[in-house]
């Protein structure tokens, strides 16, 4: 299949785009690099071997997207365009509405336009706010606690009301729970600009030397040890996820179906500092400190209708996550 991938330069693209290269898809990468570099094509070009057709463009210019569509006989897109912060989103709600909610409206004029009609949407597990139980399953009321998982709710409804207007959209729209880890080469990875927001990130600066120590948002939570408990998926997991969605869409008829990615299971604060210090052999120090604004004591999937309907589940252990996170933290450094 020809594939595009808005987005596809940054951290989860990436990792997906590797996976559908080297099953023998075509993607073409698309990205306003707004939070990604260019050096990701070079080394996506050393794993796969193959030429990656890249578009430095934004979502909302609709005459490029047309323009790609039609020009690289794209069959479908996958959608991970977007901005992520949910900080930022609290102070820069305008720019998050219109990159992200805008931004899909244009993606979707053009698919209209040029007769594209499946559609994969990097959703996040943050439109359910604070679970009501858990795990959540995909029946779990929604209701997101800031505007990041607001814009994730509006994208998923106007989804759902373009696939029932016309019958002829293939839509699917996958929850991400914690993505994390790298891939095995050690060439792609999570390296956000600045202090990270995300555990994951700062865990691996902190044992690179990088940040003095971990701070840990609260142990009076309602968890085994007084930390927060998060599903922590692989990231090559979640682009296994997105090629298995490609083909279930391929092999059902038109209609809007919710998956949620994650693996069922939790993990605490604490036993991800001790994971990261087992993987990377070095010592990691942390301090409790009083717990971040609008955080949950716990937060896991139910992971079933993923693994009914796509034939997909997460097979890659805590410890996988953490070796891939150093080798390609300690590849930085030396680069
Ligand atoms: P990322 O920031 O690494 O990748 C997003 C990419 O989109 C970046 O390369 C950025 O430059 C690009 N981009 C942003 N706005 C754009 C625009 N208007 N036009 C063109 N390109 C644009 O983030 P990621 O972690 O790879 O996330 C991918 C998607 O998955 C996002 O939609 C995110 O909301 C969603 N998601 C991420 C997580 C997570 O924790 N990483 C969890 C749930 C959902
Ligand atoms: C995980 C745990 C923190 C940093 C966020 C978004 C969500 C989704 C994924 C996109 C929590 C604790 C963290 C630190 C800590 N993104 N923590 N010290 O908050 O579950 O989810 O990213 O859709 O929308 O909200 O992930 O990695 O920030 O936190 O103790 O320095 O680690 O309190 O318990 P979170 P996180």
């Amino acid at each position: 299949m020809n594939i595009l991938l808005t987005g596809g330069a940054g951290y989860i693209g990436s990792h997906t785009a590797a996976l559908l290269l080297r099953e023998g898809h075509d993607v073409t990468l698309l990205d306003n690099l707004s939070n990604s570099d260019i050096g990701v094509l070079d080394r996506l070009h050393a794993i796969s071997n193959r030429e990656i057709s890249f578009v430095q463009a934004d979502i909302r210019e609709t005459d490029v997207l047309e323009r790609v569509l039609v020009g690289n006989h794209i069959d479908a897109v996958i959608h991970f365009a977007g901005l992520k912060a949910v900080g930022e989103s609290v102070r820069l709600p305008i720019a998050y509405y219109d990159n992200n909610v805008n931004g899909t409206i244009s993606l979707l004029r053009a698919m209209q336009a040029t007769d594209v009609r499946t559609l994969v949407f990097s959703s996040s597990a943050t439109v359910y706010g604070d679970p009501k139980y858990l795990p959540l399953d995909e029946k779990h009321p929604t209701g997101p606690t800031n505007p990041y998982g607001q814009t994730k709710l509006h994208i998923e409804e106007i989804l759902r009301d373009v696939a029932a207007s016309e019958p002829l959209w293939k839509i699917a729209i996958l929850r991400y729970f914690n993505p994390v880890g790298a891939h095995d080469s050690g060439l792609l990875g999570e390296n956000p600009n600045g202090i990270p927001n995300n555990l994951m990130p700062f865990v691996a600066r902190v044992a690179a030397g990088k940040l003095p120590r971990v701070e840990i948002f609260g142990d009076d939570y309602d968890t085994a040890d007084g930390t927060g408990v998060r599903d922590y998926i692989h990231v090559a997991d979640l682009a296994a996820g997105h090629l298995a969605a490609l083909g279930y869409l391929s092999r059902t008829p038109p209609g809007y179906e919710v998956f949620n990615l994650g693996t069922g299971q939790g993990y605490s604060v604490k036993e991800m500092i001790a994971a990261f210090a087992a993987a990377s052999g070095r010592p990691i120090p942390s301090v409790v400190v009083g717990r971040r604004a609008g955080d949950i004591a716990s937060c896991y999937a139910d992971p079933t209708r993923a693994r009914t309907l796509l034939g997909w589940e997460a097979r890659l252990t805590l410890a996988d996550m953490c070796a891939s996170a150093w080798r390609f933290q300690s590849r930085l450094a030396e680069s």
